[in-house]
């Protein structure tokens, strides 16, 4: 990709985002859930846009599995692939956010330096980042797609937290224990955060 931006014009929205959070009656923002596979991410972020969903809230789930069917299906697992793909996801992230809705991905998204793009592209307050956090033992024993298995099998190459990297985030605005805590009870957590910040 050569990156150039040639003979473009920028074209400003006839409807600006603070139009948009009026008429919704609440901020758009992306809540980025990152964690190891099987950790909880797309549960937890699916039940929150239930529950924000029946609150009459504007949401929408960007699924890393999901995803990976459509808009980046031609991406694979190596550093440089996973990179893009949280690049694309960032951009379209950006894109829900000036539409005015409440985002929410579950992407493994290894990188902090991959994470802290997608923060420096959007707006102060419009970024928290969500560590799903559970033990790499954990994730193995719920293991529901069995590719920790083929990980170990060596079926599959380059897993995160087999055989590839997992880098913590250092300063989530939220973390949230799924292994001591249930999708209930993370999503409550979620939605007083969200309601201490005035974000909805
Ligand atoms: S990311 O690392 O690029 O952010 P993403 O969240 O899109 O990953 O996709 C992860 C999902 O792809 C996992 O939940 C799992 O179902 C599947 N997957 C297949 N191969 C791998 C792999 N090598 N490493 C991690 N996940 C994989």
């Amino acid at each position: 990709m050569s990156g150039k931006v040639e003979n473009i014009v920028w074209h400003n929205s006839s409807i600006a985002k603070i139009e948009r959070h009026e008429k919704n009656k609440h901020q758009s923002f992306v809540l980025w859930f990152t964690g190891l596979s099987a950790s909880g991410k797309s549960s937890v972020a699916n039940a929150l846009a239930h529950t924000l969903f029946e609150k009459g809230k504007q949401v929408y789930v960007l699924d890393g599995d999901n995803i990976r069917h459509g808009l980046n299906h031609d991406l694979g697992f190596n550093e440089q692939d996973r990179k893009e793909n949280i690049r694309r996801i960032g951009e379209v992230s950006k894109l829900f956010i000036d539409s005015g809705q409440i985002v929410l991905t579950a992407f493994i998204s290894p990188y902090r330096e991959d994470r802290d793009s997608v923060r420096k592209i959007v707006e102060k307050d419009e970024f928290l980042e969500i560590y799903v956090k559970c033990s790499i033992e954990e994730c193995e024993k719920r293991d529901p797609k069995g590719l920790y298995k083929k990980a170990r099998n060596k079926e599959i190459t380059q897993f995160t937290g087999i055989s590839a990297p997992y880098e913590e985030p250092l300063e989530p605005e939220i973390v949230l224990d799924t292994e001591k805590f249930s999708i209930e009870q993370c999503v409550d957590q979620l939605i007083d955060a969200l309601n201490a910040k005035h974000l909805i």
